[in-house]
C-alpha cells in the first residue's frame, strides 16, 4: 500500500520557509533537543564526495554571538556601501537584534575544497547545501524562524577564530534561529512552473 503523506501540511512547508527576520522570540530559548531533532532530519538530505561530511555548530552564548553579530554587521555595510544601496529595513532589523538571537546555526562542510572545475564545486555545494535547506524546513514545521544567511561566508577566517574551527573547515550557511511570534510565513510571488520549465529542449515549453 503506498505511503500516506499529509500532503497539505507538507505542500505548506515546502513553500512557506520563508526568511522571519522580526517576528521572533528573542527571549524564549530554543532547546537543544528540537535542534537534534531538525538536524537529524537535515542529515537526510543526499550526501556525495564519500560520505557525510556536514557538522552543524549551534551557537548559543553571548559574548560569540556578539562577536559574530558585530562581524555580520560590518560585512554588510561595506556590502551597501560598495554597492551603493541602503540596506533594507528588514535586513536593518535582523541585525539590529542578531546578538540576541537564541541560537545561531552553523552549517560547515570538511569536505576538500573544490577546484575551479564546475563538477567538483556542484558536487562540493551540492553535498551540504541540500542539508542546510533541509534544516531550515525542519526549523520552518516547529515554528522556529530563521533566514538563509551567507554575509559571514565571505569572512572564513575571521568566524573560524571566534569558533574554533580548524583549517579545512567552511562554513556555508548561518541561520539565526529563534520561535516565532506572530509571524504569517505565506507563499512567495514566484513564477509559475510553466514559465520555468522546459520540455525535451532547451526553450521548449510545449509539453508533449
Ligand atoms: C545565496 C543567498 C544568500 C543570502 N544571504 C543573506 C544574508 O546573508 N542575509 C540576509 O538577511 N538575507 C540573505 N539572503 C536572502 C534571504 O535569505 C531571503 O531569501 C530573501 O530575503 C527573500 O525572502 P524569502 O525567502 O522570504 O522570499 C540570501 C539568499 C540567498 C539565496
Amino acid at each position: 500500500m503506498a505511503e500516506l503523506l499529509d500532503l497539505a501540511s507538507v505542500d505548506a512547508v515546502l513553500s512557506t520557509a520563508r526568511s522571519v527576520r522580526r517576528k521572533l522570540d528573542f527571549d524564549r530559548a530554543v532547546e537543544p533537543e528540537t535542534i537534534f531533532e531538525c538536524v537529524n532530519i537535515a542529515t537526510q538530505a543526499p550526501t556525495g564526495l564519500g560520505g557525510e561530511s556536514w557538522r552543524f555548530l549551534v551557537v548559543t552564548e553571548p559574548d560569540r554571538k556578539r562577536q559574530l553579530a558585530d562581524l555580520y554587521r560590518a560585512v554588510l555595510t561595506d556590502l551597501a556601501r560598495q554597492r551603493g544601496i541602503e540596506v533594507k529595513a528588514t535586513q536593518q532589523a535582523l541585525v539590529d537584534r542578531l546578538h540576541e538571537i537564541p541560537a545561531m546555526i552553523f552549517v560547515c562542510t570538511t569536505a576538500d575544497k573544490p577546484g575551479a572545475e564546475i563538477a567538483g564545486q556542484v558536487a562540493y555545494y551540492g553535498s551540504i547545501l541540500p542539508a542546510a535547506w533541509s534544516l531550515m524546513l525542519a526549523l520552518r514545521a516547529r515554528n522556529l524562524g530563521a533566514t538563509w544567511t551567507t554575509l559571514l561566508a565571505s569572512r572564513q577566517q575571521e568566524v573560524a577564530a571566534i569558533l574554533g574551527m580548524p583549517d579545512g573547515v567552511v562554513q556555508t550557511v548561518m541561520l539565526p534561529v529563534a520561535y516565532t511570534k506572530g509571524a504569517k510565513l505565506r507563499k512567495a510571488d514566484r513564477l509559475d512552473a510553466t514559465h520555468v520549465t522546459y520540455w525535451e529542449t532547451w526553450g521548449n515549453s510545449n509539453q508533449g
